[in-house]
């Protein structure tokens, strides 16, 4: 009888090694490893159709492929709707909407085609208790309460869905492999399997994937590479706004963002984010500032706040939340420097309202203007927005889609904008809206208080 081989698998990066190891040599985790048993059967898949060579101009492909989820929020966060035979994995913490948000997505793709929901976590009944709430009531929506990957191929193989969602990803084991369910072997063997059922079939699929402690989804890299769309589902459980970003898409912009609020009867589309994001602006108070930044190909108003004050402690605090902090100090620094406001020995947070991130440069502007509002204690003029990207030498740069920015700033009442020279070159402005151009950082302090 031949030996049955065991080795030990991070269970952080998938790394391999015939022996235990306190330390993860490949990513440095301490405590990951664990024994796993016997390497996956490589003859047992069923590998699809072989394929042959195709004169590219010769494929036909039409926009009209994609199929439209009837949530415009997950559309558009999928680069316009669903691909066939696209696997896409949606992570987040536990309890934060991911199974809510996929029913409510199978319930709608169920009306125009058969559709299959198969819950590995939760019971059938529990999956309809809160199906009824949502209000998901399709004729064509099939539940499967299963764990096995062999019997959900068998179902999938009788009942022909043109959708599935598997929930989730972690808790459901192939038998040609002996390691534990949400193993690293386990979920890459899994995953690997759905694959070919998804692109064999051209059967769209939703994987559920937890994420781990420190954000990132539970079990080897790999499964971020083996799929085609990565989306994250992320939010404050204390705040009621969830924010769905794509980190990978094989079929669009991963700058896209779609998002939603979690009321009584599940997930509820924003279609007005920046509205949302302003709705609780203090006026008038020091540190608080507008900035149109673009998410993706939508520009989106959020509110981005300064503190500045002095430090008790010997090394002045540094925070930055929902932006670089890199950036940040080196923003400070520029501020020191360039605009001759002293912030050496001053503890310094900056946050962005709701929960947003920002990460691109023309947020730079924005930031040092919070910054110097704080410190010097006077409020920036309320009918402002402020955009543009700060260089080292307090140079302003222009930043990409002016138009847009200054259009929706427009659309909530905004009346100024103070923004880059260089990007005030052939730009229309609605009439309502006063546009200033600045060339240095030096220049912002004149322009944005009472
Ligand atoms: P769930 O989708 O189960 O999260 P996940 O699958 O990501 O673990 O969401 C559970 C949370 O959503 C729970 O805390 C309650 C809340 N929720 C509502 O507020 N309203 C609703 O209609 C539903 C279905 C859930
Ligand atoms: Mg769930």
């Amino acid at each position: 009888m031949a030996r049955q081989k065991t080795f030990f698998t991070c269970q952080q990066c998938g790394f391999q090694n015939p022996k235990w190891l306190g330390k993860c040599p490949d990513c440095n985790q301490w405590n990951t490893l664990t024994e796993e048993q016997s390497q996956p059967q490589q003859g047992g898949r069923a590998l699809p159709a072989p394929g042959k060579p195709q004169k590219m101009a010769e494929i036909t492909s039409t926009a009209e492929d994609r199929v439209s989820c009837g949530i415009a929020e997950l559309d558009r966060t999928l680069g316009g709707g669903l691909v066939p035979g696209s696997l896409i994995l949606v992570g987040g913490d536990p309890g934060i909407g991911k199974s809510t948000l996929l029913l409510q997505a199978i319930d709608q793709l169920a009306k125009t085609g058969t559709a299959l929901y198969v819950t590995a976590e939760e019971s059938t009944r529990q999956v309809k208790l809160r199906g009824e709430r949502l209000g998901a009531t399709s004729q064509n929506l099939y539940l499967l309460a299963e764990t096995s990957l062999e019997q959900i191929r068998k179902r999938v193989a009788e009942l022909n869905p043109d959708y599935l969602v598997i929930d989730s990803i972690q808790t459901i084991f192939t038998n040609s492999i002996e390691s534990a369910p949400g193993s690293v072997s386990q979920v890459r063997e899994c995953a690997g399997q759905l694959m070919i059922l998804a692109k064999g079939e051209g059967i769209p699929t939703f994987l559920v994937g937890h994420v781990t402690k420190d954000g990132s989804i539970a079990g080897p890299r790999v499964l971020e590479h083996m799929v085609d769309t990565v989306l994250y589902f992320e939010g404050d459980p204390g705040h009621p706004y969830r924010i769905l970003r794509a980190v990978k898409n094989r079929f669009g912009s991963t700058n896209e963002i779609g998002v939603f609020e979690m009321c009584s009867s599940g997930l509820r589309e924003v279609a007005n984010p920046s509205e949302l994001f302003l709705a609780e602006r203090p006026e008038k108070n020091a540190g608080s500032v507008v900035v149109p930044a673009m998410e993706g190909t939508r520009p989106i108003l959020v509110e981005l706040q300064a503190l500045v004050s002095s430090s008790s402690f010997g090394t002045p605090q540094r925070t930055a939340i929902g932006i670089d902090h890199k950036r940040m100090a080196l923003l400070v620094a520029i501020l020191d420097k360039k605009v001759e406001l002293q912030l050496a020995g001053q503890d310094i947070f900056v946050n962005v309202a709701g929960g947003v991130r920002l990460d691109e440069p023309a947020v730079d502007l924005a930031t040092i203007a919070a910054l110097a509002s704080s410190h010097l204690n006077r409020a920036i003029e309320s009918q402002t927005v402020i955009f543009g990207e700060v260089g080292l030498t307090g140079e302003v740069r222009a930043v990409s889609q002016p138009e847009l920015r200054i259009k929706e700033a427009a659309r909530l009442g905004f009346n100024r904008c103070i923004l880059p020279q260089g990007s005030l070159k052939n730009i229309t402005a609605p009439k309502e809206m006063t546009l200033v151009g600045i060339r240095h950082a030096s220049e912002l302090l004149d322009l944005i208080f009472n």
